[in-house]
């Protein structure tokens, strides 16, 4: 009877334990374990996946532990896994060459495809899709429990979040629900920092600005346009606009494509005022497309290029920034050329537990459609909190690039 007790008790146990408690569904790793991958099921049917570099480069200094650096892709949707990876930072690069300048030299590296159904990372169902920024934190904050709570080398290496564009909302988002859950006792991780490159916190600031530029700022100054440097606001006119004035200035567009970006600007604003968020996200895509159509495709990552004279940037960029022109299209995602050959073929073959119906995309397109509502809502009181909260918090921009 009691061994009938202990048994129930044992069974009850095991149930709670697997609905609250996230599994590995399966990992793998090389054998010096330097590299280690697997997914994570955050929620049930929900799989995040993630492929962490130990440094060969690491040096132990009681005064200065080794860092470890999650890095989280834009998009909403782009994965981490190879953009960020092979594309980026991690120790090779597309063509499996190792990568000179890899951030290995100074940190462990942690890729996730997040949020769920980008790159690796899937869903069961499509309802299992995140929406927002803090549903993504969410599953990534799971996440983090289940690769830290049980290694006490991880717990000792200060955690820095690291993002590039949409990313940046992931990571100020991830910041607070990963400090949440550290003071909660939940994660056993050390919040080092968070990194926001060319990051998306502030959509309506980098179509519309509205502060008022002062004159002395002025860097530039013409008859027909002044614009002035000022913090977040990357170029701010005195015609209220960013994108259209800057592109007129480089002779990237002509004067109706500046009336017709400069009008598209002035409907976001007013739609996001009225908090028509969806209806600002689908502006935004026709500005992309108005910009596109007038400049002969500019580069959004680089003003001065058009995509077809920057074959390097052309993948990543024309994937992501025309996310929402290619949801329409046929095959949306599908276009990702020789890094999408690299991921589903001999990298898929090495991590050996990719299930055999996920392929890997480089933007999620079932994620961007569920972005409509919250890709043009800002993140900029989470760098407060964060901030208030002591955390440091890093902004890095580049000079050239016009979009998130
Ligand atoms: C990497 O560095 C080595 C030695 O400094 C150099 O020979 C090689 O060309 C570099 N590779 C790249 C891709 O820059
Ligand atoms: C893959 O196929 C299996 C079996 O048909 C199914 O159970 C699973 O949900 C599928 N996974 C995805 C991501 O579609
Ligand atoms: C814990 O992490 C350290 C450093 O990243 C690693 O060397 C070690 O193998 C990990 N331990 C386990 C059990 O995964
Ligand atoms: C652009 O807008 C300005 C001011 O509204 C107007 O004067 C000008 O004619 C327009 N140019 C074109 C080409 O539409
Ligand atoms: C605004 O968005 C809603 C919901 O997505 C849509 O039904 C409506 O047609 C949009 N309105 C405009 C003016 O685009
Ligand atoms: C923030 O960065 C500064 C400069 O690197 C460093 O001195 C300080 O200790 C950091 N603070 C935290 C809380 O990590």
């Amino acid at each position: 009877m009691v061994g009938m007790e202990k048994h129930l008790l044992f069974l009850s146990f095991l149930l709670l334990f697997s609905f609250v408690h996230p599994r590995f569904a399966s990992a793998e790793g090389t054998n010096d374990r330097s590299e280690q991958w697997g997914y994570v099921e955050v929620r049930p049917g929900a799989h995040l996946f993630w492929w962490l570099y130990r440094s060969s480069y690491r040096v132990e200094d009681p005064s200065k532990p080794w860092p470890v650096l999650l890095w989280l892709q834009g998009g909403p949707g782009g994965s981490s896994v190879g953009f960020g990876n092979f594309g980026e930072i991690g120790p090779l690069d597309e063509n499996l060459q190792p990568r000179n300048f890899t951030w290995l030299r100074k940190a462990d590296l942690l890729f996730v495809d997040s949020p769920v159904a980008t790159g690796f990372s899937y869903v069961e169902d499509e309802s299992l899709v995140v929406k927002t920024d803090y549903e993504a934190a969410a599953d990534l904050t799971t996440l983090l429990i289940e690769l830290f709570n049980g290694n006490e080398t991880l717990q000792k290496s200060p955690l820095y979040i690291f993002a590039e564009s949409y990313g940046g909302k992931f990571a100020s988002a991830l910041g607070l629900t990963a400090l949440e859950a550290i003071e909660a006792g939940k994660l056993k991780a050390q919040l080092g920092g968070v990194a926001l490159g060319d990051s998306w916190i502030s959509p309506e600031d980098y179509v519309v600005c509205d502060l008022q530029p002062l004159k002395d700022l002025f860097v530039l100054h013409n008859e027909d346009s002044h614009f002035c440097l000022v913090t977040h606001c990357c170029i701010c006119t005195i015609m209220k606009f960013s994108w259209g004035p800057v592109l007129k200035v480089m002779s990237r567009i002509d004067e109706n494509g500046l009336n017709q970006s400069n009008s598209l600007a002035l409907k976001i604003q007013q739609q996001l005022a009225e908090g028509k968020l969806e209806n600002a996200t689908a502006t935004w895509s026709d500005l992309e497309r108005v910009i596109l159509l007038y400049s002969n495709n500019v580069d959004f990552y680089n003003f001065l290029l058009d995509y077809e004279s920057n074959s390097a940037a052309v993948t990543e960029s024309r994937i992501r920034s025309n996310r929402y022109i290619e949801r329409t299209s046929t095959g949306a995602g599908a276009a990702n050329g020789g890094l999408g050959n690299l991921m589903n073929g001999p990298i898929r073959k090495k991590l050996k537990i990719i299930p055999v119906n996920v392929t890997w995309q480089g933007q999620g397109s079932l994620v961007s459609a569920a972005f409509v509502g919250d890709f043009m809502k800002p993140r900029i009181e989470e760098v407060d909190k964060l901030l208030a909260k002591g955390v440091n918090v890093t902004v890095y921009n580049g000079q050239v690039r016009i979009s998130p």
